[in-house]
């Protein structure tokens, strides 16, 4: 079953469906640095008296996501079944490493979404430290911080925002090109746009499990 007859409305489809994805990590990033002003229970806490914008920031970003996997697998199969021959010297034309690995980046987010969920909101995964803190409120740092002192998990969470990195390094950009933004003069800066925001990405979210793991943030 497909979701959208034509390939362009497929496109601006993933690229709105990405673009709501994308404010979600701008807010998520910036609510996840109080961790270093030790604020994140204060942070958490006030989130949670707002039901709406936590119930309302869910279904949509849910919409969101399941539209953008379906659409994407429907876009790579479409690609490869119109390329059934495999040459022997495969050349890219203009094709960067992050644009043609969209599909496998795109994956190994998904992956990262739902043992995160797990982890940080279903809060089922092993090793988790859950109590309160000193002002009875859940304990998010204490939970944050059990986590990013096993090597492994930290190291995880290195590679899953690599991925988000080469992802939105292409997303951003090409999300412009779909929805009509973009000319000559104006490609090369989303071009410039995406590299920025996806490095503030990557450097800002591995922050946080690289100084725990180090013992800088305790
Ligand atoms: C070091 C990196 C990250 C840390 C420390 C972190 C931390 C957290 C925490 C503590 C929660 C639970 C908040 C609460 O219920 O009080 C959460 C939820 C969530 N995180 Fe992250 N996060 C990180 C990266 C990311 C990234 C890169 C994404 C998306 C690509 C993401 C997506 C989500 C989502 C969708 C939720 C669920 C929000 C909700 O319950 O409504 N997180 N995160």
């Amino acid at each position: 079953m497909r979701l959208f007859s034509d390939s362009i409305g497929r496109k601006v489809v993933m690229a709105i469906t990405g673009l709501l994805m994308v404010l979600f990590v701008i807010g998520h990033l910036l609510g996840n640095f109080s961790i270093f002003a030790h604020g994140i229970n204060a942070y958490a806490e006030k989130l949670h008296h707002l039901p709406a914008l936590v119930w309302g920031n869910r279904v949509v970003m849910g919409l969101a996501v399941i539209v953008h996997v379906i659409l994407a697998i429907q876009v790579t199969m479409e690609n490869q079944a119109a390329k059934p021959t495999k040459y022997k010297v495969e050349r890219y034309l203009k094709a960067t490493f992050a644009g043609r690995t969209m599909i496998w980046t795109g994956l190994i987010l998904g992956a990262f979404i739902v043992y995160h969920l797990l982890q940080f909101t279903i809060r089922k995964t092993p090793g988790l430290v859950l109590e309160q803190d000193a002002l009875n409120r859940f304990d998010v740092f204490t939970m944050v911080v059990s986590q990013f002192k096993v090597g492994l998990i930290a190291l995880l969470y290195v590679v899953a925002m690599g991925g988000l990195f080469l992802h939105l390094k292409h997303g951003i950009q090409s999300t412009f090109q779909t929805l009509g933004l973009s000319n000559g003069v104006m490609l090369p800066r989303y071009g410039a746009l995406g590299k920025v925001l996806s490095s503030v990405f990557l450097v800002g979210f591995v922050a946080i499990p690289v100084t725990i793991f180090f013992g800088i943030l305790k």
